[in-house]
């Protein structure tokens, strides 16, 4: 049994993380602003805020210090044309995408060293491309990529793997957040419980194989 935070967990991806988690037997310490129903243990936080992600790591060291596992999984999307995009949101998108992973782990990293704890960033296959209307966004995931390559280095000389998991699009409320309109056609997307799945499956491997950076596009 293996202890695994994860951000983002009342929704999507970190929402079937641990739900797929706590199936296999293990603990999970889940974050997020609001609470789902799920038997895991919560901190409610807001990842784009100090107080916030201070507040996070407080209670990690307090009551979870024994983490086997960070899963850097929240996350927001901004779909805005050049000419329409918003300071504020966009200031807020890097708080949460980049920000607080980052944060996170610095803050963290004694105990990441000593656990030999595994770190995974959710980032995008946006990271590696360009899409109209999501230069913030893209911009964000891109730099997802760089931090990984950051942290791999840090890292270098312990057991601690940094996995950069980049998924394409999967069905959850993500777009609609950002747009304010429904997708009505979900084939062809992506399911995120299996996406889940196969991270788990990414993580079970042996701790001298780090899938350092994977692309999983939709077919
Ligand atoms: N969906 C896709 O097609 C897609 C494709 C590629 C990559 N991704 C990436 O996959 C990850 C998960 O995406 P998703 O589609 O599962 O997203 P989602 O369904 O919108 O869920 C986002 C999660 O992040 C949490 N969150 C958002 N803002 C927060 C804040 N300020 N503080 C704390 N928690 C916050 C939300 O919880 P609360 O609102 O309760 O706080 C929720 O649990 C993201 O990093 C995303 O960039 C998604």
């Amino acid at each position: 049994m293996k202890t695994i935070i994860i951000t983002g967990v009342s929704n999507g991806l970190g929402y079937q993380l641990a739900k797929k988690a706590l199936d296999a037997g293990h603990r999970v310490v889940g974050i997020s602003r609001s609470i789902p129903d799920l038997k895991i243990e919560h901190i409610k936080a807001d990842l784009t805020e100090e107080d916030g992600l201070n507040a996070i790591v407080k209670t990690i060291k307090e009551k979870y210090s024994k983490f086997d596992v960070l899963i850097n999984c929240a996350g927001m999307l901004s779909v805005k044309p050049l000419g329409k995009v918003d300071y504020t949101e966009t200031l807020n998108l890097f708080r949460l995408n980049v920000i607080a992973p980052l944060f996170l782990v610095s803050e963290l990293v004694e105990i990441i060293k000593s656990n030999e704890a595994d770190i995974v960033n959710i980032g995008s296959t946006v990271g590696s491309k360009a899409y109209e209307k999501q230069a913030a966004y893209g911009a964000s995931k891109w730099a997802v990529r760089g931090l990984n390559q950051n942290l791999q280095l840090e890292f270098k000389n312990t057991k601690c793997r940094v996995i950069g998991f980049n998924p394409g699009g999967f069905k959850s409320n993500f777009f609609e957040k950002a747009t304010g309109t429904e997708n009505n056609d979900w084939s062809g997307w992506m399911n995120p419980s299996e996406i889940a799945e196969f991270i788990l499956q990414i993580l079970a491997l042996p701790k001298n194989m780090e899938v350092s950076d994977i692309n999983l596009n939709r077919k």
